[in-house]
């Protein structure tokens, strides 16, 4: 490994003692207290009191709060054009927030590019237009790489453990490929860059029930390395089972804030958005 990657070192993802000594409490409960810089209940992750739209179009977003932790899955559950993927968008620097904040690691990086958010370990997996289908699947992988200028093999056998059909598919155009395998694809490239927080919009959408699980598997595997995964999800209940916190969307606003857990037992979350 050359000492020119950014990520080989500190990635800090484990210690989840020094980044969130009071356990969980919701990032609801944080906002209200009101983060600092660097605080150390600030979560590794923020989307804080985000407002804003498209362009000079209408707000989307209304003081809406999305976060993940240290060593934590958060899931972002709520009805179609509740803004969960604008939410994401914002997070990543794909929209102007025309109030509020993000922080990443205790740093506000509001005013970044998504290329920058990149360099300083933000991966994310779009929700539609996630893959090149025209490479193969090793192809799209190196792309992942590209702000990498170390050797990135190690890193690519790692994805193939991961996910060992696409070491067998490796010289497969990616648009050939099951849509399952190509979310497995498009995870695999956002892990190319070994980041230091994963944001996922929609990883088993369209995919069979059985597929579903597996994916979850292997997300739940990929935070169990130490990247926390913030995610939006379709598959609400089951999204939320493996959720440590949870948050419905609703109009672009916060509705629901809590550990997965919680949410999956208040009543009024499973009558409106679970099936009752
Ligand atoms: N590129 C865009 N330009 C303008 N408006 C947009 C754009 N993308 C989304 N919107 C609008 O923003 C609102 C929220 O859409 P968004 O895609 O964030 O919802 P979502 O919760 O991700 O929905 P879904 O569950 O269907 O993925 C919708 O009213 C949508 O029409
Ligand atoms: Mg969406």
């Amino acid at each position: 490994m050359s000492t020119s990657n950014p990520y080989q070192d500190d990635r800090g993802n484990k210690d989840r003692s020094i980044a969130n000594p009071g356990g969980q409490g919701t990032a609801e409960a944080r906002r209200k207290s009101g983060p600092v810089t660097g605080a150390p209940d600030t979560p590794f992750l923020i989307g804080e009191n985000m407002t804003g739209g498209y362009g000079k179009g209408p707000d989307i977003l209304h003081e809406c709060t999305i976060a993940v932790d240290r060593g934590e899955i958060a899931v972002i559950v709520g009805p179609n054009g509740a803004g969960k993927s604008t939410a994401m968008k914002a997070v990543f620097g794909m929209l102007d927030v025309r109030s509020g904040r993000v922080l990443l690691d205790g740093e506000d990086i509001t005013t970044l590019t998504p290329q920058d958010r990149v360099i300083k370990g933000m991966g994310f997996v779009p929700q539609t237009h996630n893959i090149f289908t025209s490479m193969t699947v090793e192809e799209n992988l190196e792309m992942g790489a590209f702000i990498r200028t170390d050797d990135f093999r190690d890193t690519m056998a790692q994805v193939y453990d991961l996910f060992p059909i696409l070491k067998e598919k490796r010289r497969q155009p990616a648009g050939e490929l099951s849509g399952g395998q190509r979310q497995q694809v498009a995870v695999g490239r956002a892990l190319m860059t070994r980041p230091k927080v994963l944001m996922l919009d929609e990883p088993t959408a369209g995919v069979s029930p059985i597929v579903m699980d597996e994916l979850f598997d292997r997300i739940i595997e990929v935070a169990r390395t130490g990247i926390p995964i913030l995610m939006v999800e379709q598959n609400a209940r089951q999204a939320l089972e493996i959720a440590d916190k949870g948050y419905v969307l609703v109009q672009g606003r916060n509705a629901f804030t809590d550990t997965g857990k919680a949410l999956m037992a208040d009543p009024e979350v499973r009558r409106s958005f679970l099936g009752g």
